[in-house]
């Protein structure tokens, strides 16, 4: 049920629907796609970059939002605490409890080592908890790690670190299997064997879910896992400093309690940093997919310590946020759409681009659209192209949206829409951060000691465009690490130093020498809501840009 001024394009998309679904666009050149994101993808937008003027990646660009966190003030100095009255001591540390988190917590506990976990809010309160789509992994005949690492790297412009690439890849398998054993109920065919699809940029049926839940389901069986082996879990204990000993060693963290605002000191032989990604800075103005606490706690960490970060310019639209109606704007509307056959088209019912290209592309694609003035203009603010659903039905029969994708029904449902019966309008909404810290295969952190890194937080596994349902995978094969490295290394080591945070001041001086003061503090903790996204959308790609093309 649409309003009256969209019932002209509904009619055209409906014309056009069983042309458009025997219709197969030509997939994109490389020179084709260079140009289109250099003129589209906010990516490239360098007016919306800043320089980063302190710390390992001084010199280099990111974006305002995440510039202005990164040289930010911290929330704690030396003189507001005593370091070494320990309120906890422990062998590991592990700041987040999402789906790295929690990974990492198993495998470290599984290995005899003592666990806390810490989490601004509760245990499972993560983007893991709504991914959607799928988790990739080459378990199929015709298929193998080998062309998973093809598609992985080339998706990432060939720019990821290749033995990390490798690491993800070659892990996936097992992966499943652990999953499965732990009680992870993925989608089967009638005989028990796993169903696999295609995702974008997938040149194999590698896509494994959960319906449309698939993150939702992971988490549920990690979560309880950590709780049925009795790891501890701070809940509402926001990490908002690393602490070093006299040797310079990463030797845990002070948390706050978001409730309270009391100061924890935990002492650590060895720290975890899972928190994530930054997708609730809101970069650009742009709506978002993500979990309210994705506020790049983690970089800023690992940042102010000295950690170096891995293409941290580099963010990903996924190119089908819900567009409307308003209450669900920039909801995450699964790839996975897309994968059963759905098209993007615009106003006038036109195909404009190959369903399954990578995200990047097709973000690009849709903004393109728009710039050209064949989006449509949503009453209020924002454009949208339309994703043509109900092609789904009609190829694979009726029944396979309630139950393929219930979650996207019942999301659009809600608000009388039928997607069943009529299209979707989406626009890219704000979903992952493609880079972040740098690590190794150990997921040891560079330039740091005793500190690993895991999941969203991490860049160099996905270069700078990450394919659908590598991150969930990616959360499993390096969280476990990360977990089985921290309790080995923590093995080794006898006792913590003397406590302190002289990183703090160090930081706050090199930003005071180079005359920076962004007035804020962080690590943020919670966004904002201020911004108004719709207008954002609707003047942010002017139709001069259409020119480029
Ligand atoms: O489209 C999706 O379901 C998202 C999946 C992902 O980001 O991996």
């Amino acid at each position: 049920m649409y309003p009256e001024y969209l019932q002209l394009s509904l009619e055209k998309v409906a014309e056009k629907r069983e042309e458009n679904i025997a219709f197969q666009p030509e997939r994109m050149t490389a020179d084709e796609k260079e140009t289109l994101l250099q003129g589209y993808h906010p990516d490239y937008r360098k007016d919306q970059y800043t320089e980063l003027r302190a710390g390992a990646n001084k010199g280099e660009f990111v974006n305002s939002e995440l510039a202005e966190t990164l040289m930010g003030r911290a929330r704690v100095h030396a003189s507001d605490l005593d370091l070494n009255n320990v309120d906890y001591d422990v062998d590991v540390l592990i700041i987040g409890a999402g789906g790295a988190g929690c990974a990492a917590a198993i495998e470290a506990d599984e290995a005899g080592a003592d666990v806390l976990m810490a989490t601004k809010l509760r245990l499972g309160d993560a983007n893991t908890m709504m991914a959607e789509g799928g988790i990739q992994g080459a378990t199929k005949p015709g298929d193998s790690p080998a062309q998973h690492f093809l598609d992985a790297y080339g998706g990432g412009h060939y720019l990821g670190k290749k033995e990390l690439v490798y690491k993800l890849v070659t892990e996936a398998p097992e992966c499943f299997k652990w999953l499965s054993d732990l009680g992870v109920e993925f989608d089967k065919e009638e005989d028990g064997t796993m169903i696999a699809i295609h995702g974008g940029g997938t040149s194999r049926k590698r896509m494994h879910a959960a319906k449309d839940y698939t993150g939702a389901e992971i988490m549920r069986t990690l979560r309880d896992e950590t709780r049925c082996r009795r790891i501890p879990c701070l809940n509402y204990a926001a990490v908002i400093e690393l602490v070093r000993d006299e040797g310079g060693n990463i030797g845990g963290a002070i948390l706050v309690n978001t409730n309270t605002k009391e100061l924890k000191v935990v002492r650590a032989k060895t720290t975890i940093i899972t928190t994530g990604g930054s997708g609730r800075l809101h970069i650009q103005g742009f709506p978002t997919s993500n979990h309210h606490g994705a506020t790049a706690d983690g970089l800023v960490l690992a940042y102010r310590v000295g950690a170096p970060l891995l293409f941290a310019d580099t963010m990903q639209y996924h190119p089908t946020g819900a567009a409307y109606p308003e209450q669900i704007l920039g909801a995450l509307v699964t790839e996975k759409v897309r994968g059963l056959g759905a098209k993007l088209v615009n106003a006038e019912g036109e195909v404009f681009m190959h369903p399954l290209e990578t995200r990047d592309v097709a973000a690009a694609s849709v903004i393109r659209e728009c710039s050209r003035g064949l989006g449509l203009d949503i009453q209020g603010g924002g454009q949208a192209v339309w994703l043509d659903t109900p092609m789904i039905e009609k190829i694979h029969g009726e029944g396979t949206i309630v139950s393929k994708i219930p979650g996207m029904f019942k999301m659009f449902n809600k608000y009388g829409i039928d997607m069943r019966k009529e299209p979707i309008l989406i626009y890219p909404t704000l979903h992952y951060q493609n880079g972040g810290i740098e690590i190794n295969e150990k997921c040891e952190v560079a330039n740091t000691t005793n500190l690993y890194a895991a999941g969203e937080v991490v860049g160099g596994i996905h270069g700078r465009n990450r394919l659908m349902g590598n991150s969930l995978l990616d959360i499993i094969v390096f969280g476990r690490e990360a977990g089985r490295q921290a309790a080995a290394r923590a093995k080794e080591i006898d006792h913590v130093g003397k406590l302190n945070i002289d990183h703090v001041a160090e930081f706050e001086k090199e930003l005071a020498d180079a005359w920076v003061d962004t007035g804020v503090v962080s690590p943020k903790l919670f966004p904002h809501y201020k911004a108004d996204f719709r207008n954002y959308l609707r003047t942010s790609f002017s139709s001069d840009r259409a020119d480029k093309q």
